[in-house]
């Protein structure tokens, strides 16, 4: 009779375990990234889709093309479906809150990854990194490497920021003007094209050939006379590319100016080795698809995950209650950690396990 009982516990424990493991694998996550042009966002869809498939979930992927009516007809067509999640990067920021309403109604929660998603309640979290400290970092490298404190100078930077529809883009910029503005004012960095704010440099799309356009204008104007240029401080990597492009074909100096980026795409981290960029701002995305699955799982199980969350995970995080207004509220954060990386530092990358040397052991590819 013990025997018996034990045995039906046992069988009772095992049923609920099935059923526990088929509820959470009858749920959907839909998942909506803003483009396939650009590297980065290729290895985010395909880490959150590896891991969110991999704790049980089923997943749809969607990218919009950069176009802003496809992302709302995709994000619509994953509420359709009864995603009971979407996980959303806007290709702007502010044009998804007619759709999130829809969203809302049927009691899909949303996380926004990586960008924020403006004037709408329907976001539960945001999912990024410390976009200011982005800019911080590029600044600071700046400052660092021309010893802005001691060097007489003056030195000449050109800047280029992202894309206007994309919060981030903001941020990025105002971290790296903020940290060079005490040496711009001093008159010991100048900008030459007289282009100091961020709508002047702004580059719609983060588009690699509009870079490369604006760096060849700005080249042509002011510095075809030989003026020498020091810094392109470049916002991400698809516009460091760009510039880089200009600079090398356009540019009638001998040096070579520094340039920085964000990413660590594989075709930027090439640069770096040939010396054509100097920097770039490194963001583990695999680590923010883990975070976003930690803080996806905790709200699907109806929680209000906060600092606690981070606790039992390795990537290095904070979460923020007070940095990103949408408009309308705001929104609970959890920031991962970025740094920097140049030719003397590549090998962390191959250090985390997302990297590899080719086979000349020369240039870095995807693992
Ligand atoms: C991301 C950057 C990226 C840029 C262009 C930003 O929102 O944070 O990592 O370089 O978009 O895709």
């Amino acid at each position: 009779m013990k025997k018996l009982i034990s045995l039906l516990l046992v069988l009772a424990l095992c049923l609920s375990v099935v059923s526990c493991f088929a509820e959470g694998a009858a749920k959907k996550v839909g998942i909506a990234m803003p483009t396939k042009s650009l590297e980065r966002w290729n290895r985010d869809g395909a880490y959150l889709q590896e891991q969110f498939e991999a704790a049980g979930y089923v997943v749809e992927l969607r990218y919009s093309d950069n176009d802003i009516e496809q992302q709302n007809n995709d994000i619509q067509g994953l509420i359709a479906d009864d995603v009971d999640l979407l996980i959303i990067t806007a290709i702007d920021s502010d044009s998804l809150s007619v759709t999130l309403e829809d969203a809302k109604a049927k009691g899909i929660m949303v996380i926004a990854y990586d960008r924020l998603i403006n004037n709408t309640d329907a976001l539960s979290y945001y999912v990024s990194f410390d976009n200011y400290t982005v800019g911080v970092l590029q600044g600071a490298f700046v400052k660092d490497t021309l010893d802005l404190d001691n060097a007489e100078g003056p030195f000449n930077i050109e800047f280029t920021a992202g894309d206007p529809a994309d919060t981030n883009a903001g941020y990025f910029f105002n971290g790296a003007f903020d940290t060079l503005k005490p040496y711009i004012d001093a008159g010991k960095l100048v900008i030459v094209s007289g282009k100091t704010t961020f709508a002047q440099v702004a580059t719609p799309a983060w588009s690699t050939d509009t870079a490369l356009t604006n760096m060849q204008n700005t080249l042509a104007s002011y510095y075809s006379d030989g003026t020498i240029l020091d810094v392109a401080l470049c916002s991400n990597d698809s516009t460091a590319l760009g510039v880089a492009q200009a600079i090398t074909s356009d540019y009638a100096g001998g040096n070579a100016p520094i340039v920085t980026g964000q990413d660590g795409d594989i075709a930027n981290l090439r640069n770096i080795v040939d010396g054509i960029q100097t920097m770039t701002v490194y963001k583990n995305v695999a680590e923010e698809a883990a975070v976003t699955l930690e803080v996806a799982m905790a709200i699907l199980a109806g929680q209000t995950p906060d600092a606690g969350l981070l606790e039992s995970l390795s990537a290095e995080a904070a979460f923020d209650t007070e940095t990103y207004d949408n408009g309308v509220f705001v929104v609970p954060s959890y920031l991962l950690v970025p740094y920097v990386i140049t030719a003397d530092n590549l090998q962390k990358l191959v250090d985390i396990g997302l990297y590899q040397w080719d086979a000349e052991q020369k240039y870095l590819e995807a693992k």
